[in-house]
């Protein structure tokens, strides 16, 4: 039995600057799709997955988020007193336990692999997941999920997978793969932006991952890489040919990428489509475009 996968680390310090200026004083992660912020998003997956400690790391300007995840007493009784129960139920559904949900500040945007570094003392020494919100995944059943199912069955490190076109490999961490069965790949290496030439696959590493605690100490040697950032995927490439397996996982869904405008404006039109109430008169808008 492989230890289970209790805590998620939310890195949501970035400064979201291909949003600006929709992001100048409100975090990238609050964008809304369809009616609900990309963070509750990311939490509604977590907790789909059973994860149970939600660890955010935040910056400043962020304090949006931390209310998100309140209780907000006067709207709530506002609610309460015009008879909105629906409207209610909802907030009250979306709110973690209390004392599940802490924050940690990055302090200074130095990338990714930091972020996550600055969760360490949060995690401590036991498998985690890292959950990127701008990446959005449209499923039956939720990305986490499928990849904590996965983890309980092989142990050690999975990472969420997308078959990319190989023009595009130079956009994204591409994995070199010793065994593929078609859904899940055992890794054997790990290339971060490769020319389509030399991409070993086309295989790109989205925006979650469950990783083994001794990434933390992997980080803490690497040193700034790329764009003058501590990568993760750096040290992650530490994590492989270890003594714990390093898989990914093509998932079930789609990914949208809403770190990106048109990523972002596509998952709002898939997130509605999938929802009943909005999905026939959105039909009928939309075809006012063609
Ligand atoms: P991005 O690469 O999308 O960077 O980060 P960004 O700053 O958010 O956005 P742009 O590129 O300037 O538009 C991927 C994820 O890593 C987090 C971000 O918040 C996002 O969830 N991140 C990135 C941090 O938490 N800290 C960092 O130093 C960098």
């Amino acid at each position: 039995m492989h230890q289970r996968v209790r805590k998620a680390v939310f890195p949501v310090a970035g400064l979201g600057t291909r949003f600006l200026p929709a992001t100048k004083s409100i975090p990238k992660e609050m964008l809304t799709v369809v009616d609900k912020p990309l963070i509750q998003h990311a939490v509604e997956e977590a907790r789909e997955a059973g994860i149970e400690q939600f660890i955010f790391v935040t910056g400043r300007m962020k304090t949006a988020m931390e209310d998100h995840f309140d209780l907000s007493y006067e709207l709530e009784a506002t609610l309460a007193e015009r008879g909105k129960t629906k409207e209610l139920e909802q907030l009250r559904a979306a709110l973690p336990p209390a004392g599940n949900v802490c924050y940690v500040r990055q302090q200074r945007p130095l990338g990714l692999g930091h972020a996550v570094w600055c969760a360490r003392h949060l995690v401590g020494d036991e498998p985690f997941a890292v959950m990127l919100p701008d990446d959005l995944v449209l499923a039956k059943t939720g990305c986490m999920k499928q990849m904590v199912d996965v983890h309980a069955e092989t142990g050690g490190n999975v990472v969420g997978v997308v078959d990319v076109p190989r023009e595009h490999t130079r956009r994204y961490g591409i994995l070199d793969v010793a065994d593929d069965d078609g859904r899940l790949a055992t890794v054997r290496g790990l290339v971060e932006k490769p020319a389509p030439e030399d991409a070993p696959s086309t295989l790109s590493i989205i925006g979650r991952y469950i990783l083994e605690p001794a990434i933390f100490k992997h980080i803490s040697e690497i040193g700034r890489g790329a764009g003058g950032e501590i990568q993760l995927t750096d040290a992650m490439v530490r994590l492989i040919g270890g003594d714990r397996p390093f898989h990914g996982l093509r998932f079930a869904g789609r990914r949208y990428d809403c770190g990106d405008k048109l990523g972002w404006l596509e998952a709002n039109i898939a997130f509605a489509l999938a929802r009943e109430d909005i999905a026939e008169p959105l039909r009928r808008i939309l075809a006012e475009y063609r």
